[in-house]
């Protein structure tokens, strides 16, 4: 799956915003049916609705409309029948949490106690002249806005003009499922679902706990736990009424955005009978836990997360990794302290290809795009007023190394990356990130141990080695080993055969980090044909 960011993938009218014509006309680089392209299998595309962008698009003002900068109702009519014809699924934004305070549903809402959408947002009478409770908006601030009007304060757990829909009333509920309707009519593959683990909170609106951990001078929104608001229980039917409407319609994929422990984010493929969604993201790659630091690119921390995660799926439920977002840095400069970021994203990516599980790549991680470096007067993400912004991970595609970088001609919405970095100077060079996601994105559609093979976790490597083996049944197992060490490591090769491989048909997919001559031996697969031989040897 490629998350495309619409803003910044490709510009067709010359207005410097990326748009659905652009994404259109980009369509054979991500899946042109042979392997010179990408080979991906399907798009999931951040919002596009119509939106007063406050939030980029996760403010929206109708659920069943196109954003005008990105084109129409038709243009994106047209971008499913183009994704369809090259076997691409797309998936479109789902944003239950919250609309735009302009929504028409809020506007009336907000118009009077008595009006009969009052009760689709969340309002309450102030407590001791104040807000109604110690909830923190994740942009920062209180999570409560005062309306001068009608006397009471409503919810919005991110940005003021975001207010929270109200799932409690079933109306929100009826009239937010129709949302999934009117796509999947169109032919919408299936949605990522915003924050989905937000929609329903305490029910008595109860004060969040005072985290433990916290100390004066941290930051003031970790001084509370989110337990009334993230992950309550009544989230998990509200999901499982979600996943029915999906199960209306044949073939039609939900992947959660989602936050917590392993045994959390397990939670939303539903209990015991995968009745939840399909997927939900674990994100624990990025940061392990939400909103705390970046998780360092080591063996011993990907084992750790990888032996939480497979242990806590429900049986039968597909993983689903990702290495970067739209919300967060870049993987390489998260991992570039010592300048070794782009051999790092090297190993990262032939990892994430190998794992049991649905990968997600972010647009531009294919060529190691890095985080901009925004001037003050253009940063655009409001979000930057309260914690760290997220433009840098949001400039445009840098396709070639024109001034425009084949995004544009027009001054775009923010600035470009360095013009060294480029689909143009990477296609062609076996040795760039570009040829290697080509190479493991189509060689994973060759193996049938990597799309459906179990996982197993290799053991006795030397430090700052992490390897696992995949193995469908009656398919020759594949094994993956990652260096997470700055050093080359010599790996035996009998440690490279886990205990349930079938040991006459071996082979291996592997890579080397080599600083002095770049990767040397990486993605497409190394083969070890006279491997029985070399057991026991290094
Ligand atoms: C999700 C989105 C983020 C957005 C927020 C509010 O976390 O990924 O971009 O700002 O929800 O919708
Ligand atoms: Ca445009």
């Amino acid at each position: 799956m490629y998350q495309i960011y619409p803003r910044s993938f490709q510009d067709s009218n010359g207005d410097g915003i990326g748009d659905l014509q652009g994404i259109i006309d980009r369509l054979d680089y991500l899946n042109d049916g042979t392997t010179r392209s990408l080979g991906i299998d399907g798009i999931w595309l951040s919002p596009t609705f119509p939106s007063p962008m406050k939030d980029f698009g996760y403010d929206v003002s109708d659920y069943e409309g196109v954003h005008p900068e990105f084109g129409e109702l038709a243009t994106m009519d047209r971008l499913i029948a183009e994704c369809h014809r090259r076997g691409i699924k797309l998936l479109l934004d789902y944003v239950p949490n919250h609309s735009s305070d302009q929504h028409p549903w809020f506007i009336e809402s907000k118009s009077s106690r008595t009006n009969p959408k009052r009760d689709w947002y969340v309002w309450r009478d102030p407590v001791a002249g104040g807000p109604p409770n110690n909830w923190r908006a994740a942009f920062g601030g209180g999570a409560w806005q005062f309306d001068e009007t009608t006397g009471q304060y409503y919810l919005h757990s991110f940005l003021v003009e975001q207010p929270d829909l109200n799932w409690r009333n079933p109306e929100v509920v009826e009239a937010m499922h129709d949302v999934l309707r009117f796509w999947f009519d169109r032919g919408i593959d299936g949605f990522r679902i915003d924050v989905v683990g937000m929609i329903l909170k305490h029910p008595e609106f109860a004060d969040n706990p005072l985290n433990p951990a916290w100390q004066a001078g941290d930051a003031r929104h970790s001084k509370y736990l989110n337990a009334h608001v993230l992950n309550y229980p009544d989230v998990f039917p509200a999901v499982r009424g979600i996943r029915d409407v999906f199960d209306e319609y044949p073939d039609r994929m939900a992947v959660g955005e989602v936050f917590g422990t392993a045994e959390e984010i397990s939670q939303f493929y539903g209990e015991g009978g995968l009745n939840g969604l399909h997927l939900a993201f674990n994100f624990q790659f990025i940061s392990e836990h939400h909103n705390a630091v970046t998780t360092p690119w080591d063996a011993a921390i990907l084992s750790r997360i990888l032996s939480n995660a497979e242990a806590a799926i429900p049986s039968g439920g597909q993983p689903c990794y990702a290495l970067a977002n739209h919300d967060e840095p870049r993987f390489i400069s998260r991992n570039n302290a010592d300048g070794r970021g782009r051999e790092r994203a090297a190993a990262a990516a032939i990892m994430l290809l190998g794992l049991r599980g649905t990968p997600f790549l972010y647009y531009g991680e294919e060529i190691g795009m890095i985080d901009g470096e925004i001037p003050e007067d253009r940063l655009r993400d409001p979000a930057r007023f309260r914690t760290r912004g997220r433009d840098p991970e949001r400039t445009p595609m840098q396709w070639d190394g024109n001034p425009g970088r084949g995004f544009s001609e027009a001054e775009p919405w923010l600035p470009y990356g360095p013009d060294d970095i480029s689909v143009v100077s990477q296609e062609g060079d076996p040795g760039s990130l570009l040829e290697l996601h080509r190479r493991g994105i189509w060689r994973r559609k060759l193996e049938p141990s990597l799309l459906r093979g179990s996982y197993n976790e290799l053991d006795g490597m030397p430090m700052g080695v992490f390897a696992f083996e995949r193995q469908a049944p009656g398919a020759r197992p594949v094994t993956v080993v990652v260096n997470t060490s700055t050093e080359p490591r010599t790996v035996p090769l009998s440690s490279l055969v886990s205990r349930q491989g079938d040991r006459s048909r071996p082979c291996l997919f592997s890579f080397r980090m080599d600083y002095d001559s770049g990767i040397t031996a990486c993605g497409a697969s190394t083969w070890i044909a006279p491997y029985r031989k070399a057991l026991g040897t290094s």
